[in-house]
């Protein structure tokens, strides 16, 4: 799939994926390159009248939500509660997510936990047999050390994720330092979710099993509506 047609498709899985969102839903606005098109899409549903507040998921999400005008909430104000969220994964396999490649995990794992149907939104890259991409690691920076150590005990290459224009490492939203942690082939995604969520130093991992309610899947000519 070259760049152009990926985008296509991205478009198309959010297009599809919008679907899912009805006048005066509490809607979580979701990370990333895909994310991003469902965002700027529903912002043309408001233009022509759909009725939302957003929770937004990043820095970035919330910047592109205003720049659409989209009406803004937190999680304190709706009780912790979301009908819709819309958002982006690296890899899927049936409801099994990673997550995480844009650093937002720990906050779209917040939005997703307090949501009633996560829609997710990928091009057809992202399917796969198996999870064996890196997981996305969120961690003090304080224990950044100790956080590998451990990683490096569950049988994972833990590698401090370097930022783009800047020197030194990627910084998320939250102040944190990030590794991405190359297990291999992921037999058993909720074991090791629960492994490395129980590591001391981590603030939150981007394993995020059986969470997909729906997966629009933008393909070169289509979208593939998985229901796993
Ligand atoms: C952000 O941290 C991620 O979880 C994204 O949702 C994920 O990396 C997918 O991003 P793209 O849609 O840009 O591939």
């Amino acid at each position: 799939m070259d760049e152009r047609t990926r985008t296509e498709a991205k478009r198309r899985a959010s297009e599809s994926a919008v679907e899912a969102v009805s006048d005066g839903d509490v809607v979580g606005l979701g990370s990333g390159s895909t994310a991003e098109h469902a965002i700027r899409i529903l912002g043309d549903r408001v233009d022509s009248g759909l009725d939302i507040v957003g929770v937004p998921t990043s820095f970035q999400a919330r910047e592109v939500a205003i720049e659409v005008g989209i009406e803004l909430t937190t999680l304190d104000e709706t009780d912790g509660h979301i009908d819709v969220t819309i958002d982006g994964a690296d890899q899927f396999v049936g409801a099994d997510l990673i997550k995480g490649g844009g650093a937002a995990h720990a906050r779209e794992k917040i939005v997703a936990s307090a949501t009633d149907e996560l829609v997710i939104v990928v091009d057809e890259t992202k399917r796969a047999d198996v999870l064996d991409e890196p997981v996305p690691l969120e961690v003090l920076p304080d224990a950044r050390t100790t956080a590998a150590a451990a990683v490096e005990e569950l049988g994972g290459d833990p590698i401090l994720r370097r930022a783009e224009r800047k020197s030194g490492p990627v910084v998320t939203d939250n102040g944190n330092l990030l590794f991405d942690c190359d297990f291999g082939a992921i037999d058993d995604p909720t074991a090791l979710a629960t492994d490395l969520a129980t590591l001391p130093a981590v603030v939150e991992h981007g394993l995020f099993p059986a969470f997909a309610d729906v997966i629009h899947v933008g393909t070169t000519g289509g979208v593939d509506i998985v229901e796993p």
